[in-house]
């Protein structure tokens, strides 16, 4: 048997070295490099040393296609952000900041997916059952036989899983307490970390288990170790505090068997985390109405619309170089609807502060709120506050043009939902099949026409 040499391995990225230093080469992480057992011999060594191999049975694409049956979690935002429920045999990793409420969330979800009738196995390395079962009272789930353990060796946990009939879910809480003693690292080092998850994952596939991997995240907003096994995993969640809420967000940053622009908004309440079905209302609650420099953007995420807030503030600036600052959208968006403002609409705004904010916590990638934003812009500058019963979407090009958007219709009828009559769209949405007859359109085609909405003061 080879020898085991030693290798220097980085905690944040995995990268490997043959000596220590103090900022990984790779990944720019300062004081992450650990000094690990290196694995003997290389794997391509082992494979060709196996010498024999068994025959694997090669299909085609169009071979039986069968759609990945689910399994509901009975938590309708975590089935949705899954893509439909859970798939058997698949494994999730979901990743967050220490506190943000992961734990409350599976222990939900394997209650509610025992309520069905299934069988869910709960191993924490974090709590004792003793804990669990106190917070499971908080919940008010005192009485959900979740099977209860508290153990973080790797192979005691497989041979547990595997001593009685395969579970219909299995949550680990959390990957980083796991440890084998049939390596030399450290628990929580990243070889360890890899070694305990793929034996999970492998065991997972095997016995059609769904496999849920808690995993916590570092202050940088990196899964901490989890990071390097993102690449086992079927499906990627993260767990988001909207800042300075009690809501959280539940996003897919990848998904193997669903969509990944998908989110579950969830509120943190005394008895644990609640649905959030219609955040739409949850985002336009605190609306001041009638002040200069808003908009209410009509958006989508994912598969569902939802309606937000945009602030903007304008106002003359006393620095050479006037400031510039956004929270929750991309400020080169902000640089480029400022400078089509200005060179197509004759905005000056040159000398002018710009800030700009999305109420709520919430950030946006849609181009379609370019509209919005200016729309809120203009308010501002102009003094004039946004009509209260209107929506503003659509994309602004760099010719000053407005372009349309997708899902005009699902937009529109939020917007009519929550009580708004007028839309300004851009103009090219108006034709194809409307269903929402009951919002009035503003077409604008040109930006220009945006700003003749509002009574700018000449400059
Ligand atoms: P937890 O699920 O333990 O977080 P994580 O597993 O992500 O570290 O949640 C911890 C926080 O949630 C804690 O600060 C208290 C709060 N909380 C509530 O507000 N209500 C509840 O019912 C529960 C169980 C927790
Ligand atoms: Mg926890």
């Amino acid at each position: 048997m080879a020898k085991a040499s030693r290798a220097f391995v980085c905690q944040a990225c995995g990268a490997v070295t043959s000596r220590w230093a103090g900022k990984c080469a790779s990944c720019g992480e300062w004081n992450s490099i650990i000094e690990e057992a290196a694995p003997s011999g290389s794997p391509s060594l082992i494979a060709i040393k196996g010498g024999k191999g068994r025959l694997t049975a090669l299909e085609t694409l169009g071979t039986a296609t069968r759609e990945a049956p689910r399994l509901p979690t009975g938590i309708a935002e975590l089935d949705r952000v899954l893509g439909g429920g859970l798939v058997p045999g698949s494994a999730v990793l979901v990743g967050g900041d220490p506190g943000i409420g992961k734990s409350t969330l599976l222990l939900q979800a394997a209650a509610a997916l025992v309520s069905s009738g299934a069988h869910a196995v709960y191993l924490s390395g974090e709590e004792a059952p003793a804990q669990i079962r106190m917070r499971a009272a908080r919940l008010g789930l005192a009485e959900a036989p979740v099977a209860l353990g508290a153990e973080t060796n790797i192979a005691n946990i497989v041979a547990t899983l595997g001593s009685a009939a395969a579970p219909a879910l299995i949550v680990i809480d959390s990957v980083q307490t796991l440890w084998s003693d049939s390596m030399e690292a450290a628990p929580g080092t990243i070889s360890q970390l890899r070694a305990c998850a793929s034996a999970l994952i492998a065991h997972a596939k095997a016995s059609g288990s769904a496999l849920i991997l808690i995993g916590h995240v570092t202050k940088d907003g990196q899964i901490a170790g989890p990071k390097v096994i993102e690449h086992m995993v079927d499906t990627v969640l993260s767990f988001e505090a909207l800042s300075g809420h009690q809501f959280r967000i539940l996003r897919a940053v990848k998904n193997r068997f669903g969509p990944t622009e998908e989110i579950g908004v969830f509120e943190m309440r005394e008895q644990g985390l609640k649905e959030v079905a219609n955040p739409s209302a949850l985002f336009l609650s605190d609306r001041e109405q009638g002040a200069p420099g808003t908009a209410v953007f009509a958006g989508m995420e994912g598969t569902r619309p939802l309606l937000v807030e945009i602030q903007a503030l304008v106002a003359p600036s006393s620095l050479g170089t006037p400031r510039r600052a956004v929270v929750g959208w991309d400020p080169n968006r902000l640089a480029m609807l400022l400078a089509v403002l200005e060179a197509r609409c004759g905005v000056r705004l040159g000398t002018h502060d710009v800030y700009l904010n999305v109420a709520g916590g919430l950030r946006l990638n849609e181009p379609a709120a370019d509209l919005a934003a200016a729309a809120a812009l203009i308010s501002s500058m102009s003094a004039t506050p946004a009509p209260d019963d209107t929506v503003y979407f659509g994309e602004v090009s760099l010719t000053g043009a407005v372009r349309t958007v997708s899902h005009v219709d699902q937009r529109l009828k939020e917007a009519a939902k929550l009580g708004f009559t007028r839309a300004v769209v851009p103009a090219a949405a108006r034709e194809g099949k409307r269903e929402a007859k009951e919002i009035g359109i503003v077409p604008v085609s040109q930006l220009e026409e945006l700003v003749a909405l509002f009574s700018l003061p000449q400059a």
